[in-house]
């Protein structure tokens, strides 16, 4: 009974013959290596935007609260002043901070899911921006912040870079998946050389190689087709999660 367990659970359980388990686990250790610079990286982002943005404003209302106190005395007028551009360094702090927030987890995603998400990154962009999103489910918050921060990026970087008339957003889910194509009819040369791509040395920008990052620790994949003259075609296919 035993061997014939054993040759059952042998037969069902061990991977076939033509799957290579230790270039999968080469795989995963890569991504997994990925994931978590890219994780640094924006732990470090968050880090300097609070310190440069937030933390400066904060500082300033302390500062300028401490002079209207010392001053409230002999002129209550000079401190009434100090005490308004402290409420409005107070203010500026509040905006940022939001803004720092936003760019951890757009709250757009879990209000108004990727259709209304994405919308709203067409309508902000400043090349005219046509959307096709077809998602009828929900994916994984993850997936969507992920493909929430990929046309982010590529709308970004089609206004900074390509120089196009005309930009095409196409979102595509079902079986599982989540597709994802952003084309501009721009002078084309995006994120230079393939291997230049592959490496993570996109021409000495870091928005290419970040979205490539996340994209790959979700187990995901990415194309970029961008010949010089364009068009310029990215192309993210994300596992959908659960
Ligand atoms: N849509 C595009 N059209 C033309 N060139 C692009 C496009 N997207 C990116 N590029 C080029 O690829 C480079 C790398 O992009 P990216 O990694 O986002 O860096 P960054 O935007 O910070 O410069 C850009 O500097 C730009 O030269
Ligand atoms: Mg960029």
């Amino acid at each position: 009974m035993a061997r014939l367990q054993a040759g059952l659970g042998r037969r069902l359980l061990s991977a076939g013959p033509d799957v290579d388990l230790s270039l999968r686990v080469a795989e995963l250790s890569a991504t997994r290596a990925g994931a978590l610079d890219a994780h640094a990286t924006e732990l470090r982002r968050i880090e300097r935007s609070l310190h440069d943005g937030a933390q400066n404003r904060l500082l300033s209302v302390a500062v300028l609260i401490g002079a209207s106190r010392r001053m409230v005395a002999r002129d209550p007028a000079g401190a009434d002043e100090l005490l308004e551009r402290a409420q409005s360094a107070a203010e500026q702090a509040l905006a940022e901070l939001r803004t720092v927030a936003r760019a951890i987890l757009p709250p757009v995603l879990a209000d108004r899911g990727l259709a209304g998400a994405l919308s709203g990154l067409a309508a902000n962009c400043a090349v005219p921006c046509r959307m096709d999103v077809d998602v009828p489910e929900r994916c994984a918050a993850s997936v969507e912040a992920t493909a929430y921060f990929v046309v982010a990026e590529a709308l970004t970087n089609i206004a900074k870079h390509s120089g196009a008339r005309h930009a095409v957003v196409t979102a595509r889910g079902g079986g599982g998946r989540l597709v994802l194509s952003v084309e501009d009819d721009g002078r084309g040369g995006a994120g230079g050389s393939p291997r230049a791509f592959g490496s993570g040395g996109e021409d000495g920008g870091s928005g290419l190689t970040g979205i490539r990052r996340r994209i790959a620790a979700h187990d995901g994949g990415l194309t970029l087709t961008s010949p010089p003259g364009g068009p310029t075609v990215l192309t993210v296919d994300l596992p959908c999660g659960s």
